[in-house]
């Protein structure tokens, strides 16, 4: 092979967009998509021994014993489609143990992309006055804060189970009646359940972030999806040309 096939790795908290910009790096950079929380679907839908183990913890917004996550992700990676084409690890590792795991099998990314929503922003509003003038009058607007922001794009979330594309009744509504009458909501998808996933990802993040510090990438998630794919596919050519140039170099 003459360059090696990029590598990436995506986080980001639940709903954060991980799935939705999967799909569109897979259409421009061909890497083989592998999402442990879509493999897992998979196997509870086919009734499999680890979808039945697995089944319960999902169901309950608790994240799947490291074993069996493991075991599937190293498995998945180790196949000729993800070696000779490159990769995109989306929810994995998703703990410090699960990292490390990684790193003893020398199983690194070129770039860590974190789907960042948890920032807050103030507006400023202007108000028009009586007499025609324009007053700036800076005002604190209570906005949403990410977290309801991203319990809203859960609770409002659809798969198509035809296709596997992503939906939300509002942000991104079917195209077609016939796709509408077969969409699905994830039973994890539930308020109550998306705060604990939350939860769990808040307890995560820091530890898992010290594994891949020097190759981390912050994006802000919390912009529309084409803005969000443009820095991202802007940061993947980069690193992409960079490993071009470096195996002409040698
Ligand atoms: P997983 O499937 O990985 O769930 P998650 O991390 O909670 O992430 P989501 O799939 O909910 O969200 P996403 O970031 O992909 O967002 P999406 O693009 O869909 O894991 C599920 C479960 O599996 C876990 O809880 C655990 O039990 C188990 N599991 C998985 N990995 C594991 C591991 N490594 N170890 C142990 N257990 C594991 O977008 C969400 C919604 O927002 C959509 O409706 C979308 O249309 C909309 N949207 C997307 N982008 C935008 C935007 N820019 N603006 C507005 N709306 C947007």
């Amino acid at each position: 092979s003459t360059s090696g096939p990029l590598k990436v790795m995506i986080s980001g908290a639940p709903a954060s967009g991980k799935g939705t910009q999967c799909e569109l790096i897979v259409k421009k950079f061909g890497l083989v998509h592998i999402s442990t929380g879509d493999l897992l679907r998979a196997e509870v839908s086919a009734e499999t021994e680890i979808g039945n183990k697995a089944k319960e913890f999902m169901n309950a917004g608790r994240l799947v014993p490291d074993e069996i996550v493991t075991a599937m992700v190293t498995a998945r990676l180790s196949l000729k489609d993800a070696k000779e084409k490159g990769w995109l690890l989306d929810g994995y590792p998703r703990s410090s143990a699960q990292a490390e795991s990684l790193e003893k099998l020398n199983v690194r990314p070129d770039i860590y992309v974190v789907l960042d929503v948890r920032k807050t922003m103030m507006l400023s509003l202007l108000m028009i006055m009586p007499d025609n003038d324009i007053a700036p009058l800076p005002m604190r607007v209570r906005e949403k804060v990410p977290d309801e922001i991203l319990i809203d794009r859960c609770v409002g979330r659809r798969l198509d189970p035809e296709t596997g594309k992503i939906y939300h009744v509002k942000n991104f509504p079917p195209e077609t009646e016939e796709i509408k009458a077969r969409l699905i909501t994830r039973p994890d998808d539930t308020e109550e359940k998306v705060k604990a996933r939350l939860d769990i990802y808040k307890k995560n993040a820091e530890a898992i972030l010290s594994t891949y510090s020097n190759i981390m990438v912050k994006i802000d998630g919390n912009r529309s999806k084409e803005v969000v794919f443009k820095e991202i596919d802007s940061l993947l050519s980069q690193v992409h040309r960079d490993e071009v140039k470096l195996v002409k170099s040698v």
